[in-house]
């Protein structure tokens, strides 16, 4: 099988196991096929800017524990540059590259999806601790979050348990519920408030008011940072776009600390976990989760499967559709929300 030039990039936020993946990309890439793989800095803006550098055994050597990314990300819009697509295929043209391989979210890789309906050689790997992305059962990242997020909650009841109080605990989920909902599960959390399903606060407070009636004078109320109130019922405010179009959450935690204690006279504080869930070295699960889908994305470069991106469905990595990836973000069936909400006060 013939060498190629691949360009990899890492875009949107950052996530445990980007590393892995550029460590088996470049791994197989190399030893296997021969190939030559250039990094380019922080996400699209390296491609825009043409700000690389290649990628060789030596300089990806012990990163596979490593949180984040050694290449950087931003989340740089190629739509939003005048000239966007002209300019990466500039670059492509200029290092001789075959393709492209793109680590990233719902917009990393809808910006990659894009560029291959206009002609751009790319293979997406879905990356996200969020877990919203469709074709793929989960995507890496997702689980270190949740091991992150849960030890949180664990450490957090002592608290709440000792001092008789309401704890909130704010996580990241902007417009899925993965993460608090898998969290709040296995933290045994007294409250999930997701994106999906607008949260009334009179139920909130009832749940917990119901908890002291049966003795029990602390509850933990997990709240992702998408989650809304029902329209009408409490102020909420909203950050500045991205270039995605995305606000920059977070205070929803900090918004139903004085709620629930205005309304419930039951002392009440919030604890934001914001990037502490995004940080760190990834589980073992992430690791092996990432490594295949690196492995199987050079192996779709060297096939020409352009335009596709690795997934895992069930227990095999297969590719599906970039566009189809890309179309639909995978947020919490309300039903499955509902079927837990025996456990919930
Ligand atoms: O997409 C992952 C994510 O962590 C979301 O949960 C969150 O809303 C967003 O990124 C935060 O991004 P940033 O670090 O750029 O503010």
């Amino acid at each position: 099988m013939s060498a190629v030039r691949i360009g990899l990039l890492t875009g949107g936020g950052d996530c445990p196991g980007l590393n892995a993946v550029i460590r088996a990309v470049v791994r197989k890439g190399i030893d296997a096929y021969d190939d030559e793989v250039i990094g380019f800095r922080d996400g699209w803006r390296g491609v825009l800017d043409d700000v690389q550098e290649e990628l060789t055994m030596e300089s990806t050597r012990g990163i596979l524990p490593r949180g984040g990314t050694i290449l950087g990300s931003s989340r740089t819009n190629p739509d939003k540059r005048e000239g966007g697509t002209e300019l990466v295929r500039r670059t492509l043209d200029r290092h001789r590259l075959d393709g492209l391989i793109a680590i990233g979210g719902e917009d990393t890789l809808g910006a990659a999806s894009r560029l291959s309906l206009a002609g751009v050689d790319v293979i997406g790997v879905p990356k996200t601790i969020d877990n919203d992305l469709g074709a793929t059962d989960v995507t890496f990242g997702f689980d270190t979050a949740l091991q992150v997020a849960t030890e949180a909650i664990d450490r957090l009841h002592t608290t709440a348990e000792s001092h008789h109080r309401i704890l909130v605990v704010e996580v990241m989920g902007r417009s899925a519920g993965w993460i608090a909902l898998h969290s709040g599960l296995a933290g045994g959390a007294d409250v999930i408030l997701i994106p999906e399903l607008p949260f009334d606060i009179d139920e909130v407070c009832r749940l917990i008011g119901r908890r002291h009636a049966r003795g029990r004078y602390f509850s933990i109320v997990v709240v992702a940072e998408g989650a809304q109130p029902v329209e009408g019922t409490m102020s909420v405010t909203t950050g500045e776009l991205d270039e995605f179009g995305h606000p920059r959450l977070g205070g929803i935690g900090q918004r139903l600390e004085r709620e629930i204690e205005a309304r419930t006279g039951f002392e009440t504080r919030a604890t934001v976990l914001g990037h502490v869930q995004r940080g760190g070295t990834p589980t073992a699960f992430d690791r092996v989760l990432a490594t295949r889908l690196g492995l199987a994305a050079i192996d779709a470069a060297h096939d020409g499967h352009w335009g596709s991106m690795t997934a895992l469905r069930s227990t095999q990595i297969e590719l599906v559709p970039l566009a189809v990836a890309v179309a639909e973000v995978r947020r919490v069936p309300v039903e499955e929300y509902e079927r837990y909400g025996v456990l919930f006060g």
